[in-house]
């Protein structure tokens, strides 16, 4: 199998580095180059995320830098849904509570809007889609397939905890307890967290597909 170039399309080192780390192990040989990599020098502005769902926001940042740098590339959108909040932020994570300073105080906002929730109210689970866009700069788009890239969804279960707990991770991870582990999602370290969660299982998902077309 051939050696694929794929431009990791986020400008979160966090996301960047967790997927670097779930697709050291990939079946399909991949060769991931960031967006600073991919740019050399060249200012690449960020796209405006004005999606109506996940898939929508995906493919606006996978086509944008994927278009620019002229690269297929990975891109992925993802949010935490809580239950008790009607699914918010959803979609909106990153522009939630726009005021605070930074995410721990977000993260503590997130508690106490909460705090008289018991936990059985306190549903919530992280949601991602990955796109892999570009198919036919990889001579992959199939005759007849209009689509131009191949997508996948996953979740990853839990609640929000009463307090925030962990160091790892980033963004949510300290309030976010997991059915899967019973602990905060920051409290795992990187390949316990990449094995269940929502970005780990999407990301692979959509890397099988890949390899399935590219073994047909
Ligand atoms: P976006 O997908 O770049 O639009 O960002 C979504 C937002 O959701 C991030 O800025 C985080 O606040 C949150 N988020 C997404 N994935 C995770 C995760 O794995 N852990 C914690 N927070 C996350």
């Amino acid at each position: 199998m051939p050696k694929i170039k794929l431009l990791l399309a986020t400008g979160n080192p966090h996301k960047a580095e967790e997927m670097r780390a779930i697709l050291a192990d990939a079946p399909v040989d991949l060769e991931l180059v960031s967006l600073t990599e991919a740019a050399q020098g060249r200012e690449i502005l960020e796209p405006p995320e004005t999606g109506k769902n996940y898939l929508e926001n995906a493919l606006i940042k996978a086509k944008h830098y994927g278009n620019t740098l002229a690269l297929p590339c990975l891109a992925d959108d993802s949010g935490l849904e809580i239950e008790a909040l009607q699914g918010a932020p959803g979609l909106y994570s990153h522009r939630f509570l726009a005021d605070c300073h930074s995410q721990a105080e977000k993260n503590a906002r997130v508690l106490e809007i909460l705090k008289d929730k018991p936990s059985e109210e306190r549903r919530a689970r992280f949601r991602c889609t990955a796109v892999i866009y570009g198919l036919s700069l990889l001579a992959l788009k199939r005759p007849g397939v209009e689509l131009d890239y191949l997508s996948a969804v996953a979740t990853c279960e839990g609640s929000i905890a009463f307090k925030a707990c962990g160091k790892a991770g980033f963004g949510y991870d300290p309030i976010f307890l997991t059915d899967d582990r019973g602990c905060c999602m920051a409290e795992l370290d990187a390949a316990e967290k990449n094995s269940i969660s929502h970005r780990g299982k999407a990301v692979r998902a959509v890397v099988q597909q890949l390899a399935d077309l590219l073994k047909n």
